[in-house]
């Protein structure tokens, strides 16, 4: 995910008696614009997390052109340096409407602790800073539904919407979007994770399938076959209550019908308290230890790095909005059993703990005619640990539907 941009509107209790954006006023909106980039990316407390407070310096600002009420100002951060204890962020203001910079900031920061001495910066905020120069994505940014959503769209055929779990990305995609020629393949991030935007509030089943509708209206994409794994599933299940008619064939993959236990409502509070006291890098470091088939950490060390490193950035919000949202999922088994027919492929890891396969096997008695299929060697991440298999089964499923 890169840093996020962050959007400020001038309000007329900002600005001067000429109508301009108030030169002390521009102090509050960049600080502003740090604490909302932080909150959709480690979170506001990623620094009183390690007992530090960081402490303003210096400023330079460099005002360029004037703006008014009413107007939107895309504020942007960057860390041009980091030392042991300081650093400095350089910020600027762009108008939205006509990308015109209206100022650049630069601040440098002291972190402390609670009796002023200076103290380290914290990596997990360091790490965040430098993402944006790390990462070249070719997403792209579509906006729906008041969020902006990274999307990957490859190939041209009938539409397959592919749609990940939690706290994952599209990216446990990515063999599915290098492969099934022949398809228009749909990945995009969900809200609140991967490089979508990540609001601090507003997370539901509901939400997460009016984005999706949103973005294939957009796509200009009438029907398509969903393909969702584990909580993708449970967005799958929604898409299904609110917009059946939008959808050719399921594809369920590593995922569960049920709803949560009152023990695994508890443990979603849990984690979620973690995210919010610990940071995303905790519950990757416990996901990472659940995720993957026995052999796969050999096999594939890069692959089981790159998810653990992609899962330890994902922004809190969008961690603890999903949990909740998980937490309250319905039984969804009813609406299975209603589907008659609709053509339905099943798939899961053989050893995959997480959505085991009893639970894969319970959805493919409840719809009529669907096709149960186990993916050897895979835990509950087939698409990346058996792409090929994987492939295979889907390009089969998806040429005997069209
Ligand atoms: C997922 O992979 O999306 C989650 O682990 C699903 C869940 O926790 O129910």
């Amino acid at each position: 995910m890169p840093i996020p941009e962050v959007d400020l509107t001038v309000y007329p209790d900002l600005c001067d008696a000429y109508g301009h954006l108030n030169q002390a006023a521009f102090l509050s909106l960049f600080e502003r614009a740090r604490w909302d980039m932080l909150a959709r990316g480690p979170g506001m407390e990623v620094f009183t997390r390690s007992g530090i407070w960081p402490a303003v310096r210096r400023t330079v600002i460099d005002y360029h052109a004037p703006a008014f009420p009413a107007e939107v100002l895309r504020f942007e951060q960057s860390l041009i340096h980091r030392g042991r204890t300081s650093f400095t962020m350089r910020q600027t203001a762009r108008r939205l409407r006509d990308d015109t910079l209206i100022a650049t900031a630069e601040f440098l920061f002291v972190c402390i602790d609670r009796d002023g001495r200076p103290t380290a910066v914290p990596d997990v905020f360091a790490d965040f800073m430098s993402r944006g120069a790390r990462e070249q994505s070719d997403a792209r940014r579509i906006t729906v539904n008041g969020v902006t959503l990274a999307v990957e769209v490859k190939g041209q055929g009938p539409a397959v919407l592919f749609i990940h779990g939690y706290p994952l990305d599209r990216t446990i995609w990515r063999f599915q979007l290098a492969g099934l020629e022949g398809f228009r393949r749909i990945a995009p991030d969900l809200r609140g994770m991967g490089e979508s935007d990540a609001p601090d509030l507003g997370y539901s089943l509901a939400t997460y399938a009016d984005d999706l509708v949103a973005l294939l209206d957009t796509l200009g994409i009438e029907q398509a076959v969903v393909c969702g794994l584990s909580m993708g599933g449970y967005v799958v299940f929604e898409l299904l209550r609110r917009y059946r008619s939008r959808i050719r064939g399921l594809i369920l993959m590593d995922t569960r019908a049920d709803a949560d236990s009152a023990e695994a409502r508890k443990v979603r509070e849990v984690a979620a308290v973690t995210a919010r006291e610990s940071g995303a890098p905790a519950i990757a470091q416990e996901m990472t230890a659940r995720l993957w088939a026995q052999a796969s950490a050999q096999r594939i060390p890069d692959l089981v790095a790159d998810i653990s490193d992609r899962m330890g950035r994902t922004p809190v919000a969008g961690i603890v909005g999903a949990l909740m949202t998980m937490r309250d999922r319905p039984d969804s088994l009813p609406l299975l059993r209603s589907l008659k027919g609709l053509p339905t492929l099943v798939l899961v890891g053989d050893e995959d703990h997480i959505t085991p396969i009893d639970r894969a096997a319970v959805m493919a008695e409840a719809v009529e005619g669907a096709i149960l299929r186990e993916v050897p060697g895979a835990g509950h991440l087939p698409p990346l640990e058996q792409p090929e298999f994987t492939n295979r089964s889907i390009a089969e499923f998806l040429h005997r539907l069209h």
